[in-house]
């Protein structure tokens, strides 16, 4: 694993864009990019759209999600939509060139369609999809993507996409599974604030701890971890930061 550590959220958002950019300037083609939701994301895609707009080869991004919850696409728990609200509505990104998960339809169906798309379009390891780069948050539980402790058999299916269910609310959600997760060329976590401190001591000191630390330790190229100063605070030795 690879620690960037930065003061602020803004500025630990700001370290994953240039991270990503700055790996996306030295390819040519395609650049896949798989998204994950939550709040955290929120405030990185506002930033985007802000300070990093114009650096962006948008008509070389496609974007797929890490996962949908299953809902329909103009509601507020839609992942896609939340991207749509703070970043797709103020970029020029072809329309065909978004890769959304259809909430809204059969689950189990849906992974099974969203699979063959990302299969159909992206390179092939091991019979998985490798997207250029997978952006990752981290729940309180340890839960990455929508896999949850308990349903750890989703981080070893040979499905490339699956079925988590949230283990309070129980609902339901199309996620992306461990293998292509361990995959995928350039593996991220994005998590900030003092709520997310425990977690990461957790997921620092093994990969027992949860699907995020399973993910996290056993990514075949170094995730790397970004985080701010608060969520850092409880790690166990301060690595290497960033700054
Ligand atoms: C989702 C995400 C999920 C998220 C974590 C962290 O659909 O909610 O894929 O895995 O990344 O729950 O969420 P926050 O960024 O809101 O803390």
């Amino acid at each position: 694993m690879i620690w960037h550590i930065h003061p602020s959220p803004a500025g630990t958002s700001r370290a994953l864009l240039e991270w990503i950019l700055q790996i996306a300037d030295g390819t040519a083609g395609p650049v896949n990019i798989a998204l994950s939701g939550g709040s955290t994301p929120a405030r990185m895609f506002g930033l985007w759209t802000e300070a990093y707009r114009e650096r962006t080869p948008w008509e070389r991004i496609r974007f797929f999600w890490v996962d949908e919850r299953c809902v329909p696409p103009d509601d507020p728990q839609s992942n896609y939509g939340m991207t749509k609200r703070n970043l797709l509505d103020f970029v020029p990104i072809p329309p065909g060139r978004i890769f959304r998960i259809r909430g809204e339809d059969d689950p189990d169906s849906e992974a099974h369609r969203y699979a063959k798309t990302a299969e159909s379009l992206l390179p092939l390891s091991k019979g998985y999809p490798v997207f250029d780069f997978v952006l990752l948050g981290i729940g309180d539980d340890g839960h990455t993507a929508s896999i949850f402790p308990g349903q750890e058999t989703l981080l070893v299916t040979r499905e490339t996409y699956s079925v988590g269910i949230h283990p309070t609310s129980g609902q339901r959600r199309v996620t992306l599974t461990g293998q292509p997760l361990l995959l995928a060329s350039h593996l991220a976590f994005l998590a900030t604030g003092p709520a997310k401190a425990k977690v990461l001591a957790t997921l620092q000191a093994g990969p027992a701890s949860g699907p995020a630390a399973y993910v996290a330790h056993h990514a075949l190229h170094p995730a790397e971890i970004f985080i701010d100063n608060e969520a850092a605070s409880l790690l166990a030795e301060r690595p290497d930061a960033d700054i």
